[in-house]
């Protein structure tokens, strides 16, 4: 082979090499608080990895760790200590259990809305370079719409909304898909249905959304899928454990295999733009300024 072919050859390759992976980033939140939103992210970013995906998950929800808990880790380093310019974004990513990447929220939240332009500079570089590191990042928001959990879920611009089948669940999902949509920013939502007693009750829980979004809102939302209400859960959290790795073949584990085995069977390579977190952060320090 002639040097110039090799060259050409080493050239393509590495350009292979190098091309950033798509990143896709996800918001979870809901309308009541305590539906399960957690729980779901924790273990549906467990099985999406155990899928082959690189996941990271962000907790997002001010002042109250959740993930953390949920996996019994008190982790050194969060979001402050990047905003403050002391940890680099490598420092503040945790490994829970099966190496899942988590950076905690902490107190860093407060210091978000007003960071120093040199801050916002600093934040901006080192979020940027997750983009390619994992196929997904995740982000568990608090429930309701909170200032803060309303940036994260504009900036992801793909939302997740857990819902119970509880009527006050189900009404509080609404009002914040409406109220999200009525600002006028070009977000997509899907459902989960968590706590049902059976696929029928799931189905209908995320038909009484859909359809009342279809007629007032003209938005198609589609469901992911359903998670059975299970003793199991409960007892996971108390003992620190995500539920799919404590008690995988309980029905709830068994739920969330089946729901993410339909999400990544229905997630169109479309779905995926190259430079999301670019895109994210933009809109994120737009809404930060
Ligand atoms: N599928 C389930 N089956 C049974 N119990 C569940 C299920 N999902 C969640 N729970 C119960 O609900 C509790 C709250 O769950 P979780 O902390 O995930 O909710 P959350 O929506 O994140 O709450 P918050 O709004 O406070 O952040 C769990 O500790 C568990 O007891
Ligand atoms: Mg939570």
């Amino acid at each position: 082979m002639n040097d110039q072919a090799q060259e050409l050859r080493n050239l393509i390759r590495h350009r292979a090499n190098s091309a950033e992976k798509p990143t896709r980033i996800l918001a979870v939140t809901s309308g009541k608080g305590g539906v399960g939103k957690s729980n779901f992210t924790l273990n549906f970013a467990l099985t999406l990895q155990k899928k082959g995906f690189k996941v990271l998950v962000f907790d997002a929800d001010i002042g109250l760790a959740n993930i953390d808990v949920l996996m019994g880790i008190s982790p050194k380093y969060n979001l402050y200590h990047l905003l403050k310019k002391e940890k680099t974004i490598w420092d503040i990513i945790h490994k829970g259990y099966n190496d899942l990447q988590f950076i905690a929220g902490g107190s860093g939240f407060n210091d978000l809305i007003r960071l120093s332009e040199e801050q916002l500079d600093y934040f901006q570089e080192q979020i940027g370079q997750l983009n390619g590191h994992a196929d997904f990042i995740i982000f568990d928001t608090g429930a309701g719409l909170s200032k803060e959990t309303l940036k994260f879920i504009v900036a992801a611009q793909e939302t997740i909304v857990v819902t119970t089948p509880e009527p006050t669940s189900i009404t509080d999902a609404y009002a914040i898909i409406k109220m999200v949509n009525s600002m006028d920013y070009d977000i997509r939502f899907r459902l989960v249905v968590n706590r049902v007693t059976d696929w029928r009750e799931g189905r209908q829980t995320a038909e009484k959304i859909s359809m009342v979004a279809k007629q007032f809102l003209n938005l198609d939302i589609p469901t992911i899928g359903y998670v059975l209400d299970d003793a199991a859960v409960s007892k996971a959290v108390k003992k620190q454990v995500p539920f799919t790795v404590a008690f995988p073949s309980s029905g709830a584990s068994k739920s969330i295999y089946d729901l993410t085995d339909d999400f990544i069977a229905n997630q169109r390579p479309a779905d995926m733009s190259s430079g999301a977190v670019k895109g994210f952060l933009n809109r994120m320090i737009k809404l930060l300024k």
